[in-house]
């Protein structure tokens, strides 16, 4: 990534997850030479599922088939905190969907190596994960980047935890979370089938490979944990009442008989639409936690003067209702979505990490 800096100290970085998002994330540490953010980062590891790397001196920020070419080492969670060393900054970047991934973050952070992830399966899941996760920090100060983990960056996370800090209390929050069921709804086009939008989706890269996992709001459930946790309301998972697009006929199906079954999203979807517009509403997929604790994933149909009615392609869009903004709520809105975004919320984490630890040397 880069030379190590005498007179600024690095932090000595392991990245897991060499797929869209790791691949952007090397991407990405390429650029930094000659920004502000030069020199600050040292990779020192990278793995797959399969193999990984491990260089103390520093890594090239390759893609990840010319940087793993030559690794000979089949890849273990142990051997990453071997790899950033006893001591100094270092940082796990975890750019994987893995739950024994998520199910370190604790140990990590409770041996005092920093986590930075756009894994959602460490805040977002079994509320004992989380709290270990809040626990681990606590003891040793180690910290927890999750910016990527909910709308890409945006500024989500980070402003519930400042109106928290200003002695808010967060009464709801509602948010338009996923961008490929936010680029699905948009044109609000009863006569466009939802399984073209579906197919057009996919091809665009809007989807998953599998597009049931975003269909199924399974993903949202798992934002509106992250949200509502970070805004002081400790949900279960089952606390969160979720509405699958994917009707059980579709669910059991293999991927590749999928598509040719795509049409039976289509009627539902079509008179649901109808509807709304009758009723001169949009079809909005909104995640939900209202005042009274209630949590819902939902297709809604909102009027058009509704924070969250627009917005456009895969933009992702959150209202949240505090006591200072009781009547009318601050809404965050922008792209939220993409592996680009996703590395950029990593890194920008991870150079938080950084700087916090200037901070710590400047003032002892
Ligand atoms: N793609 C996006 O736009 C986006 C946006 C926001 C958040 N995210 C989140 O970012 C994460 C990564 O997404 P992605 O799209 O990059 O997924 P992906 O393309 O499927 O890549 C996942 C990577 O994780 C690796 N992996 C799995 N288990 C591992 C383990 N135990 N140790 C080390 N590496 C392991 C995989 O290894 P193999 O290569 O060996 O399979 C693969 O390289 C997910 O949690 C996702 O929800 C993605």
């Amino acid at each position: 990534v880069s030379a190590h800096c005498a007179e600024q100290p690095v932090a000595r970085i392991a990245l897991l997850g060499t797929g869209r998002v790791g691949s952007a994330v090397l991407e990405r540490l390429a650029t930094l030479p000659g920004t502000p953010a030069a020199g600050r980062l040292l990779l020192v590891h990278a793995g797959n599922s399969r193999v990984a790397v491990d260089c103390r001196a520093g890594l090239p920020p390759l893609p990840p088939a010319a940087l793993l070419r030559d690794a000979v080492r089949a890849a273990s969670l142990e051997a990453v905190e071997h790899a950033l060393g006893p001591h100094g900054t270092r940082i796990v970047i975890d750019a994987t969907a893995s739950g024994d991934v998520a199910e370190h973050h604790a140990q990590w952070l409770g041996r005092g190596i920093h986590v930075v992830t756009a894994c959602k399966l460490g805040q977002g899941t079994g509320l004992q994960r989380w709290g270990a996760i809040q626990s681990a920090c606590a003891a040793t100060g180690a910290m927890y980047g999750d910016s990527a983990t909910v709308g890409a960056g945006l500024p989500l996370l980070r402003t519930l935890r400042a109106l928290r800090a200003g002695g808010e209390r967060i009464h709801q929050i509602a948010g338009v979370l996923s961008g490929s069921l936010a680029w699905l709804l948009q044109g609000d086009d009863a006569q466009v089938p939802f399984s073209a939008q579906v197919r057009a989706a996919r091809a665009h890269g809007y989807t998953e490979p599998d597009p049931r996992a975003d269909l199924s709001g399974e993903d949202v459930r798992r934002k509106l944990l992250i949200l509502a946790r970070t805004a002081g309301h400790p949900l279960k998972e089952r606390d969160v009442r979720v509405e699958s697009l994917v009707p059980p006929g579709l669910s059991s199906l293999p991927l590749d008989a999928l598509d040719a079954a795509l049409g039976v999203l289509d009627a539902p979807l079509r008179t649901r639409l109808e509807r709304a517009r009758a009723d001169g509403r949009v079809l909005r997929h909104v995640a939900r936690l209202r005042a009274d604790g209630a949590a819902t994933v939902a297709l809604e149909a909102l009027l058009p003067g509704d924070p969250l009615a627009t917005g456009s392609g895969t933009d992702n869009r959150v209202a949240i209702w505090s006591d200072r903004y009781r009547a009318q709520p601050l809404v965050i809105q922008g792209p939220g979505a993409g592996a680009g975004l996703t590395a950029a919320a990593l890194l920008d984490d991870a150079l938080a990490v950084q700087a916090s630890y200037d901070a710590r040397l400047a003032a002892a």
